[in-house]
């Protein structure tokens, strides 16, 4: 069984890998297995905790089945909208390829690409596009658990002039090439911190048990320090992570774009006053909570992503931002061409494109950050992540 668990691929939050599983011996619920491990060691860190509640290859969140996302599952993505959003991002990565030589062989590396679901619109735009853009592609995702796997691979292997689906980045960035690696909804996915003020000292928030099965977080010291002009008690999120998951994508690209979607801020505004209890929400059924110990395995957990730090991350790692805007105004760029060709005149589109956009919907909690070798960051991009 153990060989079957896949490596994390977030850096500092081992799974555990010895729960019991042989034939007749009860499978533990993954709360037991959290207490099990938290008895061995005292305390888990959150990330740890959220490695097991959402990735256990057994029971973990997305582990589990593939029905989170969309109408009849826990939460809604750019992608249950429509296809629509791949067919704009498929445009953006074509005009990649079109302004950077059309390498006869580039890759678009998806991350967190789920069922395949936002894949199989890109491929089919593209492909509908540009036939030799198409074929010289290489559409690449690194996928750790062995269900998505193979849901990606039954609704890609005819879509794709070739696919490659590795458990690990590893496998990919064995043969790096120039090209786009992007993810929706991603970096809120990957394991985060829990700190807090206490008595002027930044203290982080470990995992313990409680009484009668249940979990609590206790206050430990930390080297994360944001300093001290934050009220007394507030909590926030952070993600030590970047750096890990950064190298292992950009390893996978000898040069090109870099373009993630998700819910966020830059530091100004995620670290304001008032969001004096951080952002941690989970997801049931379209529900949102706050308490991440309610039922671990069955709702989502996540935390928006701070820009600033994720842009400084990047520079460090030679890929600097070329653009951050709001989802609603970067699609709406991108849209300019299609909606100018007729290619947004029928009421399905229309009404995509206004969810997508309209600040009301997704146009204004998402925002999109684009980063490519070029150091030259343009001032507004600069001025909006707060570098
Ligand atoms: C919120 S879902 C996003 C799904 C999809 N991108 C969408 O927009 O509908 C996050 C996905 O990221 C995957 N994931 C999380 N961490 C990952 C990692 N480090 N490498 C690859 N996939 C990861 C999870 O398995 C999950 O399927």
């Amino acid at each position: 069984m153990s060989d079957a668990i896949p490596k994390p691929p977030y850096g500092d939050a081992p799974i555990p890998q010895d729960y019991p599983n042989s034939m007749g011996a009860a499978i533990p619920s993954l709360r037991e297995k959290i207490i099990s491990e938290i008895s061995k060691r005292g305390s888990i860190s959150f990330p740890e905790y959220l490695a097991i509640a959402l990735y256990d290859p057994e029971l973990g969140y997305y582990a589990r089945d593939s029905t989170q996302v969309g109408r009849r599952g826990d939460f809604y993505t750019s992608v249950s909208v429509g296809s629509l959003f791949g067919r704009l991002l498929a445009q953006r990565f074509l005009g990649w390829w079109e302004t950077n030589g059309q390498p006869a062989d580039w890759r678009i590396l998806e991350i967190g690409a789920h069922d395949g679901t936002l894949a199989a619109d890109i491929l089919s735009e593209i492909r509908q596009l540009s036939p030799d853009a198409w074929q010289a592609l290489e559409y690449a995702i690194p996928e750790p658990l062995p269900r998505l796997r193979g849901l990606q691979k039954a609704r890609l292997e005819n879509l794709a002039s070739r696919l490659l689906i590795a458990e690990s980045f590893e496998a990919i960035s064995a043969h790096a090439l120039p090209g786009v690696a992007f993810g929706n909804e991603i970096l809120d996915a990957l394991p985060f911190h829990l700190i807090e003020l206490k008595n002027d000292v930044w203290k982080e928030l470990h995992v313990i048990a409680g009484e009668n099965g249940t979990l609590a977080l206790e206050p430990r010291e930390t080297s994360i320090q944001l300093g001290n002009s934050f009220p007394e008690g507030y909590r926030t999120e952070v993600r030590t992570n970047f750096p890990d998951f950064l190298a292992s994508v950009t390893a996978c690209l000898t040069n090109g774009l870099l373009m993630f979607a998700d819910y966020g801020f830059a530091a100004p505004e995620y670290y304001d006053v008032y969001r004096s209890s951080g952002t941690l929400r989970t997801f049931s059924s379209h529900k949102a909570g706050e308490d991440p110990f309610a039922a671990p395995g069955e709702k989502d957990i996540t935390a928006h992503v701070d820009f600033t730090d994720f842009a400084k991350t990047a520079i460090a790692l030679g890929y600097f931002p070329s653009a951050f805007s709001s989802q609603g105004n970067y699609l709406t760029n991108l849209a300019k061409t299609l909606i100018l060709n007729g290619g947004v005149d029928d009421t399905k589109t229309i009404a995509q494109f206004q969810s997508l956009t309209h600040p009301a919907h997704l146009g204004a909690k998402f925002h999109i950050i684009e980063l490519t070798r070029s150091a030259e960051i343009p001032p507004e991009v600069a001025h909006r992540l707060a570098l």
